[in-house]
């Protein structure tokens, strides 16, 4: 009934929001172009930046690729459905504003049942970015999507929580070689243990000339300070002295998956009475870190979420 509703929605002119194991989507059929610009515009999207394109199979992903590479097949059939978006040269089928013009497409297979068959039932691939507005926090909850859009515009297919709680790793299939655009939960370490293929890291400083690749970004609405190091009592009275005010401390655990699936909805959460700006702690979790690939998604997205950085 809700997928029958939110397709139905689509026809009045709506956007649906859509749940997926990383972060909700702002989510319309590739083909319904004015749909896509309503996407940029609620969003305030610049349209520089390109949108990735969801499937259900990877028979559906052919139809939006001109290249299925034998990278990219290795790629899909080990982690999807999953939180591995894979850019490959796009078919005709997408449009150049989907893609803001590249010749490449991200096309990801989510893994969320809900979301799965409002694919399905469309038969057509969907595009959507994450349901935030442009450069803010990204949704992991449903009521996370309505602090920034209203029903009028928005229809929510309600998903629960969202399980990874940060966005897909991206990489990007270029002449027999894979490239990491942005770090996730499944690591680097991951695609090379599972498909043998070896992962090349994109300099940063290129990146941030990319659509996306932006330094600010999933930003609180208060000033967010992200520690890598115990701080000192002196420390804590500079920042204060710094924001003029009272900072609330939040300390992790140790695990990196449970701390993905937290960690936009703490960045959600409204600043605690009388303190004006949040620290987030992350010196326990990195010391006993085993495993250090693993954080990389999440301090990727701390660091442009923060306005300072304590290393
Ligand atoms: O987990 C996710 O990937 C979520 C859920 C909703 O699927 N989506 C998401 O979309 O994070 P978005 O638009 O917020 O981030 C996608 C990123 C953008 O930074 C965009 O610039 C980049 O992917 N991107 C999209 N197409 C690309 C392409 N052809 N080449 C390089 N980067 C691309
Ligand atoms: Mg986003």
């Amino acid at each position: 009934m809700t997928i029958k509703k939110a397709i139905s929605e689509l026809g009045l002119g709506k956007l649906v929001a859509i749940p997926t194991e990383t972060v909700y989507g702002l989510a319309a059929p590739i083909n319904e172009i004015e749909l896509i610009k309503k996407i940029f515009e609620l969003k305030e999207r610049p349209l520089f930046d390109p949108l990735i394109v969801h499937v259900t199979s990877i028979e559906m992903a052919k139809r939006y690729t001109s290249e299925w590479s034998l990278e990219a097949r290795k790629l899909a059939n080990h982690f999807w459905p999953g939180s591995l978006t894979i850019v490959v040269p796009k078919s005709e089928l997408v449009d150049d504003l989907i893609t803001a013009g590249l010749n490449t497409v991200g096309l990801r297979c989510p893994d969320h049942l809900i979301t799965r068959e409002f694919i399905e039932k469309l038969d057509c691939g969907v595009a959507a970015p994450s349901a935030n507005k442009f450069t803010k926090t990204s949704p992991t909850r449903s009521e996370h999507v309505r602090k920034y859009f209203d029903p009028s515009d928005v229809y929510i297919l309600e998903g629960g929580p969202c399980s990874v709680g940060i966005e897909s790793t991206i990489v990007k299939v270029e002449q027999g070689k894979v490239l990491l655009l942005r770090p996730g939960m499944i690591s680097a370490e991951d695609i090379e243990r599972e498909t043998g293929l070896k992962v090349s890291y994109v300099d940063q400083k290129k990146l941030s000339q990319t659509p996306g690749g932006m330094k600010t970004h999933y930003r609180p609405d208060y000033p967010l300070v992200l520690t890598k190091r115990k701080l000192t009592i002196l420390d804590i009275e500079k920042l204060e002295e710094k924001f003029q005010g009272k900072g609330e401390s939040i300390y992790f655990s140790t695990s990196a998956p449970l701390v993905a699936r937290e960690i936009y909805k703490v960045l959600h959460k409204s600043l605690a009475k009388n303190s004006i700006f949040k620290i987030i702690d992350l010196s326990e979790s990195l010391e006993s870190f085993s495993e250090k690939k693993q954080w990389d998604g999440i301090i990727n997205r701390l660091e442009k979420a923060a306005c300072l950085v304590i290393e």
